[in-house]
């Protein structure tokens, strides 16, 4: 039984401890005191508002399920005290220096960082991107005027650029393109769509290289209690604590 630390207990949290199996959530963690007990009585699990107080629980990983702002703020440290990470807030490693500073912590302490795939798919096969001749890699993500909170009325482009130019205009909207950019070893192109016409999250992902040609296509249902987070991001990290302790690794 893998013991799990949960560091925020919103949409994503709740989705996973009810998928619990062979993993179980023995400690949480939030600002918010009303959800962290909340959460603590519902599942069982020793509910902190102190941080260390819910790092020194002896849990094996930690799932970090917050904000940009809470993984910046409490990685290192995760990984100081010798326990491996999954980062949902994938935003966060944008900035090289933390990301750089992050990767040399993991490895003296010997632990490791997560990074799920998240609301997208093909984060295996994007990683050729780490040895093989790349031509083109671009993500171009379309939303829903309300999800990304502008009153427009007809498709429109908000944002073409690097994907490290994109998380400083569009920090919500960053996960993805992140994700895409580490496991491709570069950041990736994008662009970023506002389209009445389209009621969920879709992500195209164009990959061209010495490999051949990838077309990905990916239109999200939001999430039951958080509209702004896509059901599938859920379930990929869902599924990754399932296979955690698997002896078979898939498409890793
Ligand atoms: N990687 C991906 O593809 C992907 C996809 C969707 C969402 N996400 C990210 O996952 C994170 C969680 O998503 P969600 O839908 O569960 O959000 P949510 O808003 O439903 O829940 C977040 C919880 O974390 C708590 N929290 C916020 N800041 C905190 C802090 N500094 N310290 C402790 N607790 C804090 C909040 O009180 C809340 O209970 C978000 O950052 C979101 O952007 C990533």
């Amino acid at each position: 039984m893998i013991h799990v630390g949960l560091l925020g207990c919103g949409n994503i949290g709740r989705i996973i401890a009810k998928g619990q199996d062979n993993f179980k959530i023995t400690a949480v963690y939030d600002t918010a005191q009303e959800k962290a007990d909340a959460f603590g009585k519902e599942f069982s699990a020793a509910a902190h508002t102190d941080f260390s107080a819910f790092l020194s629980e002896p849990c094996d990983v930690i799932v970090e399920a917050a904000s940009v702002a809470a993984a910046r703020s409490h990685a290192k440290a995760v990984l100081e005290a010798g326990k491996d990470i999954i980062i949902m807030s994938v935003g966060a490693l944008a900035d090289e220096e933390f990301r750089a500073d992050l990767i040399e912590t993991a490895r003296k302490n010997s632990v490791k960082i997560h990074i799920p795939s998240g609301a997208v798919l093909g984060l295996d096969n994007i990683k050729v991107g780490q040895i093989a001749r790349v031509d083109k890699i671009l993500l171009k993500t379309t939303k829903s005027p309300a999800s990304l909170n502008r009153p427009i009325t007809e498709k429109t482009q908000l944002f073409g650029g690097k994907a490290h130019d994109c998380v400083r205009e569009f920090p919500k909207n960053t996960n993805v393109a992140q994700s895409l950019s580490l496991a491709a070893g570069r950041s990736i192109d994008v662009e970023l769509w506002a389209d009445p016409a389209e009621d969920r999250n879709m992500h195209e992902i164009f990959f061209e290289g010495e490999f051949g040609e990838i077309y990905a296509r990916i239109r999200n249902v939001p999430s039951p209690d958080n509209p702004a987070t896509s059901y599938l991001a859920a379930l990929s990290i869902l599924s990754l604590l399932r296979n955690l302790d698997s002896p078979l690794v898939i498409g890793a």
